[in-house]
């Protein structure tokens, strides 16, 4: 049981966005508690909590809606017990956070539009939501490959999207991403869409993995998460192992003259990148 995962339900601030909103909120209701001593100072902290915390909702409310298939596994995930996982202290956490969800989710979607993607691979399932949410958007006839390490979580997943009818379009392919992607480069396997969301620490790993290789079908798009990672960066102190790994990888990706990259601030942050031509 690891002390860190949150109870079912309770989700932590995980983002940029959310972990300032949070922290607003707290500094607003000390300031509202502390009374009359400086009701400007309360004032302003009220409007930059409003202005934080609303931020989230009204992305989700004008983006066109999930389906009924991603909110039933959103919901699901959210309701899990993420806790009880690996009591015996082997298992990896996993957590409700890990899930993309709704602005995310159709952000994806949109992508995959734009690309007119036919093939698209995903290092990192989890549950299963940004898969299923790119599943949705891709034609009858084409495929997304799901790389996750951990059966257990895949077996859920699978279970979550039962009864979808994009579910078809997706394979899962249960082990370490990086032996999946020498696998799938063996065979001849091209991509035109990719999603990393995997471990931190191989994301240099597996964005060479696609670039050495023909794995990445030109002109080929990739995604990555987490590329703020809760604004470790940027921010003074000792960052985690992730932030530490995100921090160098956002420089690697800078300083790889094969590529042009945006870092956009959507959620934990989303890094688009693409090969530039030859
Ligand atoms: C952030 S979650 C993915 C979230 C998912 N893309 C979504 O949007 O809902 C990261 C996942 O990567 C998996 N993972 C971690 N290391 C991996 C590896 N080496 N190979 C494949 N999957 C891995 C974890 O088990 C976890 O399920």
């Amino acid at each position: 049981m690891t002390a860190t995962v949150s109870a079912p339900g309770r989700p932590r601030p995980v983002t940029p966005l959310t972990i300032l909103a949070d922290r607003l909120d707290r500094l607003a209701r000390q300031a509202a508690a502390a009374g009359q001593a400086d009701p400007e100072l309360a004032a302003e902290l009220r409007a930059a909590s409003q202005l934080a915390g609303g931020l989230d909702p009204y992305l989700s409310q004008w983006t066109t809606p999930e389906s009924p298939a991603l909110r039933r596994l959103a919901e699901r995930t959210e309701a899990e017990d993420w806790r009880r996982r690996g009591g015996d202290g082997t298992a990896a956490p996993l957590e409700q956070e890990m899930l993309s969800g709704h602005v995310e989710g159709q952000t994806l979607k949109m992508l995959v539009h734009a690309t007119r993607a036919q093939q698209v691979l995903e290092i990192g399932m989890f549950t299963g939501y940004s898969a299923l949410a790119m599943a949705e958007a891709l034609p009858d006839g084409a495929q997304l490959i799901a790389c996750e390490i951990d059966a257990e979580v895949a077996a859920f997943a699978q279970r979550c999207w039962a009864g979808s009818p994009d579910a078809s379009k997706i394979e899962v392919r249960v082990g370490p991403a990086l032996a999946t992607l020498a696998e799938l480069d063996a065979a001849g396997e091209q991509f035109e869409l990719v999603f990393i969301d995997a471990d931190k620490a191989s994301y240099a790993a597996y964005l060479n993995a696609l670039l050495d290789h023909e794995l990445l079908a030109p002109p080929g798009l990739i995604c990555v998460d987490n590329t703020l990672m809760q604004g470790q960066p940027w921010l003074p102190g000792e960052p985690t192992a992730n932030g530490a790994a995100i921090a160098a990888f956002n420089q690697t990706v800078a300083a790889d003259p094969r590529v042009e990259q945006v870092l956009i601030p959507l959620r934990d942050g989303l890094t688009l990148i693409r090969r530039r031509e030859a």
